[in-house]
């Protein structure tokens, strides 16, 4: 067990949605054993970072603070440092050898155990600080919880799957806590099955593990509960989700059909999901239906592959299900795609685009279908006829936003160990300016082609412009959890905005289903005040557009 503790911690989270949760379970987990979180890492007693390894410079970020930590201990010797995450996952003892300094690792598999952990940390660190500091400072018990090679035995991969429910399940939800924000994560499956050569994901969070669907039901209910009105559903591969339950047999030997299996007016395509079985098309649905507090529901991040009619048209017939979708092609090049193990091919990526717009892209009600992308430019033996495959690939799927990434070899991958890093960085360089110019300019007629359009728009806070004039600006990945999740902003700033209101308009910001960012000004003084819009959801016109960002005003 462990003891109720009044040390402070700063928690800082590298890389993707899923760390940001991994980060604000902890939190939630350690805020309920006394632990105080400070945004200050030099006023803290425990140091965790929240570690990233699907780039190198993500890493080299985290040894760079884990330098500054180690001449920092010369001067608090009980300072608890801990590694959380894919790096501590990846890299696993070795991190610990090249870095004394590190106390305490925890792998993302592991979270649940962190609490008892860290206890032992603190109290080994602090007894042995009392009695030598010098001792304190080179030595500790290491605290070491890694999944190892454990990860993808069968055997005990039902063992896994109740230690990772844990951590979702100790979700620390409480209405008297509410801090004003309107958005959250929610994760659905963990861990990956693609091994896609370059990546690190499915060494580092193991095997993909399926939530069961009541318990991601509870969980959203009771965050709408404390006024949360958009979730975004997580998974590597969140359209894979596929939950089969033991038994669907009642008592008296009748197979129950699966609730929400027949969707409005649509038929089901898939057609091996028995009836104890829940499809992701299934879990949509069942969220829509059976939480309409939320007003918005999301996804991250979908698999071009296996991704049936049957999602799509739960998509389209329901109106709080948000019209984006994020699904990476990585490549336009078939030959790349192929040495990336990636499984699909172009001409099955084209045609899932051409379904989704088929069936979700409706301008004429207001509900354009926006598509993100992601791409890496430079995987080895990519020629000048293969980079010129992924312009003409950006250019047809008109991506909203597309993140571009330099292929980084990640040591542990395919790709690392069997095949050379051979493209010249200023190579990979200049193909990544070449896309982000074409994506620019997509993106920029994107926006062009939205004004005049009316949305509904979800109100998140201040804009950066009213929150530059204000010097209020919070920079996001600062540091604490907290700050910023899911996009939305904590009740301490819209209480900055009681205070400081100047000028006759208060500039702000949210976003369309389709995620594209809207500004607007409403009345600094008048009937409503601008801290009544944060969190609801209002209508507005565009009429102007400038890249990605749309200006607008309420109707
Ligand atoms: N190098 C560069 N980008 C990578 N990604 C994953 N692994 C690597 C790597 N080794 C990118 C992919 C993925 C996104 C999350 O990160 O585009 O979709
Ligand atoms: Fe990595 Fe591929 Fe899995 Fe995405 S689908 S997490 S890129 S292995």
């Amino acid at each position: 067990m462990t003891n109720k503790s009044t040390k402070s911690v700063y928690l800082e989270t590298f890389g993707c949605q899923m760390n940001e949760l991994d980060s604000e379970l902890v939190a939630g987990s350690l805020g309920a054993l006394g632990y105080q979180f400070t945004s200050q890492a030099d006023q803290a007693d425990i140091v965790l970072y929240n570690t990233c390894s699907v780039r190198e410079r993500a890493e080299q970020k985290v040894w760079s603070r884990l330098g500054e930590m180690k001449v920092r201990k010369n001067n608090q010797p009980d300072l608890v440092v801990g590694v959380l995450g894919c790096m501590a996952e990846r890299d696993g003892k070795d991190l610990i050898a090249r870095m004394p300094v590190v106390d305490l690792m925890c792998g993302p598999a592991e979270l649940d155990k962190l609490p008892e952990l860290l206890d032992n940390a603190v109290r080994t660190k602090s007894s042995l600080a009392v009695n030598d500091p010098e001792i304190a400072i080179r030595r500790s018990a290491k605290q070491v919880a890694l999944q190892g090679n454990a990860s993808r035995r069968s055997s005990t991969l039902a063992a896994a799957g109740d230690s990772l429910e844990s951590l979702d399940l100790g979700r620390m939800i409480s209405p008297v806590d509410f801090d004003g924000r309107r958005s959250a994560y929610v994760r659905i499956t963990r861990g990956c099955n693609k091994f896609c050569t370059y990546c690190v994901v499915p060494h580092t969070r193991g095997a993909e593990i399926h939530r069961p669907p009541q318990h991601i039901i509870d969980e959203i209910k009771a965050l709408a509960d404390t006024g949360i009105i958009e979730i975004t559903l997580l998974g590597q591969t969140v359209n894979h989700y596929r939950f089969e339950h033991d038994s669907a047999v009642t008592l008296d030997g009748i197979v129950q059909p699966q609730k929400g299996r027949t969707y409005k007016g649509s038929h089901n395509r898939d057609a091996f999901a028995g009836a104890n079985t829940t499809t992701f098309a299934d879990l949509l649905y069942r969220i829509h239906e059976e939480v309409p507090q939320i007003k918005r529901l999301r996804f991250l991040t979908s698999y071009p592959r296996d991704f049936g009619d049957d999602v799509l048209q739960v998509i389209r017939d329901c109106p709080r299900i948000c019209r984006f979708i994020h699904v990476p092609a990585q490549t336009g090049s078939n030959r790349m795609l192929k040495m990336m193990n990636r499984g699909h091919n172009i001409e099955e990526y084209d045609e899932f685009i051409g379904r989704c717009n088929e069936f979700l892209h409706q301008p004429e009600i207001g509900r354009p279908l926006m598509l993100g992308g992601d791409i890496i430019v430079g995987f080895p033996t990519e020629t000048e006829e293969d980079h010129e495959l992924t312009k003409q690939l950006l250019i047809r799927s008109r991506y909203k936003n597309c993140f571009i990434f330099k292929y980084s070899p990640r040591p542990g991958t395919v790709s690392y160990d069997k095949i050379p890093d051979d493209i010249p960085d200023a190579v990979k360089k200049r193909r990544n300016n070449e896309l982000l110019m074409i994506q620019t300019d997509i993106s920029d007629s994107i926006a062009q082609d939205q004004i005049g359009g009316e949305f509904d728009i979800f109100v998140e806070g201040l804009s950066r412009h009213e929150h530059k004039k204000r010097g209020t600006d919070v920079k996001p990945g600062s540091g604490m959890v907290g700050i910023t999740i899911g996009g939305a902003e904590p009740q301490a700033q819209i209480a900055v905005l009681d205070a400081e209101i100047q000028g006759p308009t208060v500039q702000l910001s949210g976003r369309t289903d389709g995620d594209l960012i809207v500004f607007f000004d409403v009345p600094a003084v008048g009937l409503q005040s601008p801290n009544d819009y944060i969190g609801k959801i209002v209508r507005a016109k565009i009429n102007a557009a400038d890249k990605l960002t749309l200006a607008g005003e309420l109707v």
